[in-house]
């Protein structure tokens, strides 16, 4: 796998930035099989990695996709000093931080309503070919809010220094940590001089919640890295299945909020998060699809491209679902929703530390427990 990991940072890998850290090796449509794109898909659609996330997640093995697809290694050339949060770029993850954007996936306290009532939606590996400390963790903060030491020691700068409970993840060649990454965590150094070669690979599952890591970067043709009938083959293909029906219920729960239609958006909300508990958060992670569709005819729908130069299968059936809608349907459409991103609005630009992105007008940590999914569907349907 080394070697594997060598080769595919060669042939994918950003030539151009020195400073790069990751890859993810996706080779394009029609190009011939690649046998170490195989090798890191084989292992990552392994029982004892894809499997086991199912198991984790407390899902069924044909109800989960590959949605993180990633070597992470050494820069080649020493980098600038990480800056702290609050850049108008984002947040460089050798800050203290948890991977949640709260203009892309709302507040973490009903990120962690969700979880807490219905279990991770995603899981993450790092898995090392060689030695690799980078990864510093705080055990548990996953499942709460930051505590009032870590919050003053980060609001007060420390961002980039140890915390009191915060652990080193020493891994050995071969040794490997899964996670939800809504834990606090941060990089350490990022050095050319210590070989890192780390396979970074998560997991969502479907059916009990709408992760808000809910994409994959898979795009449908990877499916040609293997012959016809292999079952690595028939995975990949499920894949696009569960994005294809998880799209069908959310074109549904869109057209029932289009018709401002109560009954039939109970019906959608009911099938794709059937707890009522943590069903905010999945109401908010909708909305920012609902943004992306608007802003996708905002643009005009004809000439919308693939961030990457091919569409992922996620973004694939995104795109196909705002094609199948109006103007008129999707004006409708985020003038519901519109109304609820303006309840999860704190009213002040502004960044909190220890999250991911740039300052935003959002709540970051704590949504107003007023606030409730019930308000906020009647909201969207007046
Ligand atoms: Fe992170």
């Amino acid at each position: 796998m080394r070697e594997t990991a060598t080769a595919l940072i060669d042939r994918y890998g950003d030539s151009d930035d020195p400073g790069s850290t990751r890859v993810s090796p996706i080779p394009k449509k029609g190009q011939p099989t690649d046998p170490d794109v195989v090798r890191f898909l084989n292992f990552a659609l392994h029982d004892n990695t894809y499997g086991l996330s199912a198991r984790l997640m407390d899902a069924a093995s044909d109800r989960i996709v590959l949605s993180q697809f990633t070597i992470l290694h050494n820069p080649r050339q020493e980098g600038e000093e990480p800056q702290l949060p609050e850049q108008s770029w984002g947040t460089d993850p050798r800050n203290w931080h948890r991977d949640v954007r709260p203009d892309h996936d709302g507040p973490l306290s009903e990120i962690l309503t969700d979880t807490g009532a219905n279990g991770p939606g995603y899981v993450q590996w790092n898995i090392a070919l060689y030695e690799d400390s980078i990864l510093e963790v705080v055990p548990g903060s996953h499942r709460r809010l930051q505590s009032e030491a870590e919050m003053s020691q980060v609001e007060s700068g420390g961002t980039q220094t140890a915390l009191a409970d915060g652990l080193r993840v020493e891994l050995s060649p071969g040794d490997g940590v899964v996670y939800n990454n809504v834990f606090l965590h941060r990089g350490t150094q990022y050095t050319p001089d210590i070989t890192r070669r780390t396979i970074h690979i998560g997991y969502r599952m479907f059916d009990r919640m709408l992760p808000h890591q809910n994409g994959t970067p898979l795009p449908r043709h990877v499916r040609e890295q293997y012959a016809d009938g292999a079952p690595q083959r028939c995975v990949i293909d499920r894949f696009d299945v569960l994005y294809g029906e998880e799209f069908d219920l959310i074109e549904r729960i869109f057209r029932a909020v289009i018709k401002r239609d109560g009954e039939a958006l109970g019906g959608g909300l009911d099938q794709l998060h059937p707890n009522e508990v943590g069903r905010l958060s999945c109401l908010i992670v909708l909305s920012k699809l609902a943004q992306k569709v608007h802003g996708m005819h905002e643009q005009g729908i004809d000439s919308v491209e693939p961030a990457c130069g091919y569409w992922s299968m996620s973004e694939q059936r995104l795109y196909d679902l705002a094609t199948r809608l109006s103007r008129t349907d999707v004006e409708r459409l985020w003038a519901g929703f519109g109304a609820l991103d303006r309840m999860i609005r704190s009213g002040q630009e502004g960044h909190t530390r220890g999250f991911l992105g740039p300052p935003t007008g959002y709540f970051y940590e704590q949504l107003p427990s007023t606030i409730t999914a019930e308000q906020v569907v009647e909201a969207m349907l007046e």
